[in-house]
């Protein structure tokens, strides 16, 4: 939902922010935009935006060579206020070219804010509430930067991260946080910040999370941060340790290809730290016993995948720990009345930490009592400081727009939370217990395994490539898993796909299987293989082409073959923890059809990575 970045030093600050871009680009890519200040006379903020993706910034501004100067900002967009067009492209500059501001969300009170500078005699060029910033700030000046930022500050209402540079003090640079992430990166003879860590390593592994009501004044020998109310803070410097490569594709074509290819890993960093000498230790985890003994519900939310995750979870957490498990859509949640009380515990689940819908779920269950559990890959994001505890999912940055990694390293944590939770109720030893870390820890093996069918997916991508719709249907786990299957699928092949609770098809939908409609069967519950069968004969006989999904040498997936048009192999796990492995033949179906299709797979149209507005 927007990248934004501001470079002030010694080097040429167009390549490093254009760079920046690129990598922050799964932000937002609907268009870009540089502003750098000019190093020669007369001083000018230079300025080149782009409908579209950033490689266009690069071709418009002959890679940064075109503008000259050591001190600018930059910012990809995803677009809110206005269509993506370039004139609404960030930055935004001031009327007489004093300021240019680069923003990543919302300004509330942009409407009446806009009216009175129309009454000044401003005038506006863009339809977005950004454009208002900049020309407050420049009807605010008086010949001091910090001052004009101070006051504008306290005339917005919104959420916000900006990154701001003033003609007049050409090597100073403002970042302001409120809601929306951004980083300081400290560096010798330059300094920089940006939206995420990534468009920082390159130059420095010293960075500064900002906090919200923070703002920054940043010059290339200095970084001075101050709280809301203009006290200076000092700078917690954090390490990181991640490393460039992990930012890159690496000789994939594609991020996505990358990202499922990584999942092994993911999953194997997430799971095997937190298993010692067989027993499940979080030392991340900061709920006690008594707490745990305490709740007499579980609610989980989260958007998207991570949603479908969620309902994956729920079927470990309840067979396990005998606790009620309600799931609900972040958005439903913060407008539900749905009763939270301080003996509900809410588990909330993101890959990025920032999505906005989430948090305010959040913040409106923690009003009401619950404790609050963060599942999150974002280090340092704004969901772990909302939350009383935080399980990070180690799965490393996920470029790509749909999330693959993030998914299967969130169903690995909640089958850990699971275990754990039994057995910490005392629902769950000796034996039993032992069995199921057995079988988490061959869930990376487990993945790996899955990832051999790239081939095969990749051939029986041409069956689907014309569909115009397609069912994912499958019960119990599966039916949670056929919502994440349908996702990835629609949402990067543009193909209608549709998942249903498999028993629940011939209530109504049933009417649109024709013959030839492709649908996937998913399979993987052992104990429901025969009803699996009968909703596929169903299917069948209305004319569907039926692709199964069944766990490897297991007898009764014989019987599925004898009616299934094609089969598709996963391993054979217990039906709680299955979808983690059957994810993948999914995840891999949807991108090899999109491919086939030349569908713009890290950068699905419409979408952005995290969503930071409701
Ligand atoms: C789909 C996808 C989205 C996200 C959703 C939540 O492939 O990636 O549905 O899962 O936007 O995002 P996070 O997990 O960052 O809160």
């Amino acid at each position: 939902m927007c990248g934004i970045i501001g470079f002030t030093g010694l080097k040429q600050a167009a390549p490093i922010l254009l760079e920046g871009l690129a990598r922050m680009e799964y932000r937002g890519y609907d268009s870009a935009g540089i502003a750098v200040v000019s190093s020669d006379p007369p001083r000018a903020l230079q300025l080149a935006k782009v409908s579209g993706k950033v490689a266009g910034l690069f071709e418009k501004t002959q890679n940064g060579a075109a503008f000259p100067g050591t001190c600018g900002i930059g910012h990809t967009r995803w677009a809110t206020h206005g269509a993506p067009t370039e004139t609404n492209a960030h930055p935004h500059v001031s009327m007489h070219g004093m300021f240019a501001v680069n923003h990543n969300g919302i300004i509330e009170n942009f409407v009446p804010l806009k009216q009175e500078l129309l009454a000044k005699g401003y005038t506006f060029k863009s339809e977005t509430d950004t454009e208002v910033v900049a020309q407050l700030l420049e009807d605010n000046y008086e010949g001091d930067f910090q001052k004009a930022v101070e006051k504008v500050l306290s005339m917005i209402e919104g959420s916000y991260a900006f990154a701001i540079v003033c003609r007049d003090d050409p090597d100073t640079l403002f970042a302001v946080k409120k809601n929306s992430p951004l980083i300081l990166g400290k560096g010798e003879g330059f300094n920089l910040f940006a939206s995420d860590v990534t468009a920082l390593v390159e130059h420095t592994r010293e960075v500064v999370y900002m906090e919200d009501g923070q703002y920054a004044k940043v010059t290339p020998d200095s970084i001075e941060l101050f709280a809301e109310d203009g006290s200076p803070l000092p700078l917690v410097t954090s390490h990181v340790t991640l490393s460039i490569s992990a930012a890159e594709k690496g000789g994939y074509e594609h991020f996505m290809m990358k990202e499922m290819m990584e999942q092994p890993e993911a999953v194997e960093r997430t799971i095997s730290p937190r298993i010692k000498d067989g027993e499940i230790v979080l030392d991340d985890f900061s709920l006690t016993r008594e707490q745990l003994l305490g709740f007499r519900k579980i609610m989980i939310t989260a958007c998207g995948s991570a949603y479908y995750a969620g309902l994956a979870g729920k079927y470990a957490i309840e067979r396990l720990c005998g606790l009620p498990v309600d799931v609900q859509i972040a958005s439903e949640l913060r407008y539900s009345d749905t009763p939270i009380d301080d003996r509900c515990l809410l588990i909330v689940l993101s890959q990025s930490g920032e999505t906005l819908d989430t948090i305010a779920a959040v913040k409106e269950c923690k009003a009401k009592g619950a404790t609050v559990l963060a599942i999150v890959n974002v280090v340092e994001s704004a969901l772990t400081k909302l939350a009383d505890s935080v399980l990070y999912t180690w799965a490393g940055p996920e470029v790509a727009v749909a999330t693959t990694k993030g998914y299967t390293t969130q169903l690995a944590v909640l089958y850990l939370f699971a275990v754990y939770a039994a057995k910490v109720l005392g629902r769950l030893d000796g034996e039993a217990y032992a069995s199921y870390i057995r079988e988490l820890q061959q869930l990376p093996e487990a993945v790996r395994a899955s990832l051999k069918l790239d081939c095969d997916m990749e051939n029986m991508a041409q069956y689907f490539k014309d569909a115009q719709h397609v069912f994912y249907l499958g019960r119990n786990t599966d039916s949670a898993l056929a919502m994440e299957g349908a996702l990835k699928f629609k949402e990067i092949s543009y193909i209608h796909a549709e998942a249903y609770a498999a028993g629940e098809l011939k209530h109504g939908t049933i009417a649109l299987i024709e013959p030839g409609t492709p649908v996937v069967s998913l399979c993987t519950n052992e104990a429901l293989i025969e009803k699996s069968l009968s909703n596929i004969i169903e299917v069948k006989a209305r004319g569907a082409v039926v692709t199964a999904v069944v766990p490897a040498g297991v007898p009764v997936s014989e019987e599925i073959r004898g009616y299934a048009d094609r089969c598709v192999e996963v391993p054979a796990l217990r039906d709680i923890f299955a979808s983690i492995a059957a994810v993948v033949p999914l995840q891999l179906l949807a991108y090899h059809v999109a491919k086939l299709r030349g569908c713009s797979i890290d950068k699905p149209k419409n979408l952005a990575k995290s969503v930071t507005v409701e």
